[in-house]
């Protein structure tokens, strides 16, 4: 068992936390735009891939930055919201417009989840006195905050016209 005694040592396992975490997304995401059917969401979950793509190599950045190896260490809290998806998923036949806000629920969960990990690893940083750490976790957290945002404004504008009765609230998911 590791022995974290010191705040560089707690630093560190967040960071591995954090690594495993993107990491995880990075496979997610492109299943996420595959079962979004409104095309803003697609495009959404499409654009953040690539952020969060950056986001592994900002934190592999962080390690060398650091001087340490860039190590995984798995993440419980992202293997439960991908769980919750996935139960979900399995359990339940939805329509396209209610698939669609759930997962705009499940991805404002994933970015309040790394954004509360970021602030705590950017004042880790910053009281360790790892400036260029500050700045890549910065660049992540600044993404994280935008994501949720746009997912937020997303999901207001779904579940706003499924209940306005749109023609898409009433349409079913192709193949199902
Ligand atoms: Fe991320
Ligand atoms: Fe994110």
């Amino acid at each position: 068992m590791p022995s974290v005694t010191s705040p560089q040592q707690l630093f560190e396992h967040e960071l591995q936390d954090m690594y495993y975490a993107e990491q995880a997304l990075t496979q997610v995401l492109p299943r996420l735009a595959e079962e979004a059917t409104d095309r803003e969401l697609t495009r959404a979950f499409t654009s953040h891939l690539k952020e969060t793509k950056n986001h592994v190599a900002n934190l592999e950045q962080v390690f060398e930055a650091i001087g340490k190896k860039p190590e995984a260490h798995r993440c419980a809290g992202i293997e439960g919201i991908k769980k919750e998806h996935e139960d979900f998923m399995s359990e339940n036949d939805a329509s396209a417009d209610m698939l669609d806000a759930f997962l705009t629920g499940a991805a404002a969960r994933t970015e309040h989840y790394e954004i509360a990990a970021y602030n705590g690893l950017v004042s880790q940083a910053r009281a360790l006195g790892e400036r260029e750490a500050v700045e890549l976790l910065q660049e992540n957290l600044k993404q994280e905050k935008e994501a949720l945002k746009k997912v937020e404004t997303i999901s207001k504008r779904i579940v706003k016209e499924a209940s306005n009765g749109s023609s898409r609230s009433s349409r079913s998911r192709t193949g199902r």
